[in-house]
C-alpha cells in the first residue's frame, strides 16, 4: 500500500512568493507542526477524541461482521437513515469500493443496493419508497444524539412503511447505530427490540466512518471492513511521526495551513481524478467546514477561522470550474487526488478512421488519459501561479480507502491545533436547529419559537 502527497507546486519556485512558500517560511513555521502532533497527542491520549483508535477496535469489526452474516440473503436494498456524518462516510466507502451510482454491479440479495435517505425532501424520500419493497429492504439508522430532527422524521417514514410493528422480525429489518445507553433513539431501539451498535462517546459524527456509522453500513453491502480496518491503522502508526517526511497527515496540514494563512488561500479544492472518490470529496467536504470553521480560539478570542471546501471532479469539472480556477480570483489551493492503478486502463482501440482528432488517440489508455489530463491541469494553474498539491493513492481498494480517510481526519485534527480552535464542536448549527424545533413544536425549545418570531417582525419591518 502506499500514499504520497507531493507539495512542489504549493512552492514559490513553481508558483512565485506571492503565492508559494519560499524555504524560509516553512523552515519558520514547521516547529508548529510538531506543537500540533503534541497538542493532539494530548488530546487523544486524555480520551477526549477517539478517531486515531477506532482501526484498532477490531472486536468491533468482528461483532458487525457476525451480525451482517447473520442477516445477509435476507434484503436487496439496504436503507440508511442518517445525516451528515452519520451517512456521508458510507457513502465515501460505497462509492469507492463499488464504484459510482449508476454503474455498479448488478443488485441481488448478494449485492444490495445502498439507497442513503439524508433529506427531508419529501419527493426525494417518496420516490426513494417507491423504489424499494419493504420486504426486501433491511433499514440502519444512524443518529449519534438519537434526536436529529430529519433523521427521526424520515425513520418514522420508513418504520412505518416497513410495516407498524416490526415485533419478533426487528432484528432481521432493522438496526440502530448511535451513542450506548442514552438517547431517544436507544430508548426506541430497546423498545422495538432492534439490534443496537454503539457509537463511541468521544467520537464526532464527521470522524466517525471507521465506528459502527460507516463500518455497519459497508459490511451490510458485502465490502471489506477489515481491509478498510487494516488500511486505517498502518497509516494511524505513520500519523503520530514527527518526521514530516513521514507523517503525510501532518506536512499536508502545515502546507494547507501556511498557503492558507500566508498567501490568503481561504477556498481549498479537493479535485479527486477519479469516479470512486467523488464520495469522499463530499464526505471531506464536511469534514473540512465543520471541524474547521469556528468563530473563537480556544482563548476565546473572535477569529472566525474557516477555508472554504469545494468538491471538482477531474477530469469532469475541467470543463466546468477549471475557466474560474485559472483565471477568477487567486483565492485557492488546489489538492487532487490521483490513482496510480485503476481496475482496467481503459484501452482505446486504433480505429484508423484517417481523422486528426480520433487516431492520435488510439493504442493508448483511459488511465493515460486522465493521468496527462490531471498533471496538464497542475501545469497550466502553476502557470497561471495558483498553487496546487497532489495526494496519490497506489488504487482505491478497501486499505487504501480505509487508509487515506483516517489520512483525512488526522489532518484536520492537526490543522484544528494549528489554528488553535477546538476541530470537535459545531455550535454554528445548533441555533437554526434550535429554531427547527420550536418551529415544529418540540417541547423545551418554546423560547426559540419565540426568538424566530422576534426575526420574522425584524423582517417584515425592514421590507
Ligand atoms: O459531524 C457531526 O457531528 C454532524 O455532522 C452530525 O454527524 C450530524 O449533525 C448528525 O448528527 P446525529 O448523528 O446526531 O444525527
Amino acid at each position: 500500500m502506499h500514499i504520497h502527497f507531493d507539495d512542489l507546486n504549493l512552492r514559490a519556485k513553481m508558483v512565485g512568493q506571492a503565492n508559494g512558500l519560499t524555504p524560509e517560511e516553512i523552515s519558520l513555521h514547521s516547529p508548529k507542526a510538531l506543537e500540533a502532533l503534541n497538542g493532539f497527542r494530548k488530546i487523544s491520549e486524555a480520551g477526549a477524541q477517539g478517531f486515531p483508535h477506532l482501526p484498532f477496535q477490531t472486536q468491533v469489526a468482528e461483532d458487525i461482521l457476525g451480525f451482517a452474516e447473520e442477516v445477509r440473503g435476507s434484503f436487496d436494498t439496504l436503507c440508511l437513515v442518517g445525516i451528515g456524518g452519520s451517512a456521508l462516510g458510507a457513502w465515501a466507502l460505497d462509492c469507492g469500493l463499488r464504484g459510482p451510482h449508476p454503474v455498479q454491479p448488478a443488485f441481488s440479495a448478494r449485492n444490495p443496493r445502498l439507497v442513503i435517505l439524508d433529506n427531508v425532501d419529501p419527493a426525494f424520500t417518496a420516490a426513494a419508497l417507491n423504489s424499494m419493497s419493504p420486504e426486501k429492504t433491511f433499514t440502519v439508522v444512524v443518529a449519534k444524539s438519537g434526536s436529529t430532527a430529519e433523521t427521526v422524521a424520515t425513520f418514522l417514514i420508513v418504520r412505518d412503511w416497513m410495516g407498524r410493528k416490526p415485533g419478533r422480525q426487528a432484528r432481521n429489518r432493522i438496526a440502530a447505530v448511535t451513542t450506548a445507553g442514552a438517547g431517544d433513539l436507544n430508548a426506541l431501539a430497546q423498545a422495538e427490540g432492534y439490534p443496537q451498535f454503539a457509537i463511541p462517546k468521544n467520537v464526532g459524527g464527521r470522524f466517525s466512518v471507521l465506528s459502527p456509522v460507516g463500518l455497519l453500513p459497508a459490511a451490510l453491502i458485502g465490502l471489506d471492513i477489515r481491509g478498510i480496518l487494516k488500511g486505517a491503522a498502518a497509516v494511524t502508526e505513520d500519523c503520530w511521526q514527527p518526521d514530516l517526511e513521514k507523517n503525510l497527515a501532518l506536512r499536508a496540514a502545515l502546507f494547507h495551513y501556511l498557503v492558507w494563512t500566508l498567501k490568503h488561500k481561504s477556498i481549498q479544492v479537493a479535485f479527486p481524478y477519479s469516479n470512486q472518490l467523488w464520495g469522499a470529496a463530499f464526505w471531506f467536504r464536511q469534514l473540512w467546514a465543520e471541524s474547521l470553521g469556528k468563530a473563537k480560539s480556544r482563548q476565546g478570542a473572535e477569529i472566525h477561522a474557516g477555508q472554504t471546501p469545494v468538491a471538482a471532479l477531474g477530469a469532469t469539472d475541467q470543463h466546468s470550474q477549471v475557466q474560474l480556477y485559472a483565471e477568477g480570483p487567486n483565492d485557492k489551493v488546489f489538492t487532487f487526488w490521483a490513482v496510480e492503478e485503476f481496475a482496467g486502463p481503459g484501452k482505446i482501440p486504433e480505429a484508423g478512421l484517417n481523422l486528426e482528432a480520433f487516431d492520435y488517440l488510439g493504442g493508448q489508455t483511459l488511465a493515460q488519459l486522465i493521468d496527462v489530463e490531471r498533471r496538464s491541469t497542475a501545469a497550466a494553474l502553476v502557470e497561471a501561479g495558483r498553487p496546487n498539491c497532489t495526494f496519490t493513492l497506489q488504487k482505491v481498494d478497501p486499505e487504501h480507502l480505509g487508509a487515506f480517510l483516517q489520512l483525512m481526519e488526522f489532518q484536520t485534527a492537526f490543522m484544528g491545533e494549528l489554528l488553535d480552535i477546538n476541530a470537535f464542536d459545531q455550535e454554528g448549527v445548533e441555533l437554526g436547529k434550535k429554531f427547527t424545533y420550536g418551529l415544529m413544536g418540540r417541547k423545551g425549545f418554546e423560547p426559540y419559537r419565540d426568538r424566530f418570531q422576534r426575526y420574522e417582525k425584524r423582517r417584515q419591518s425592514a421590507g
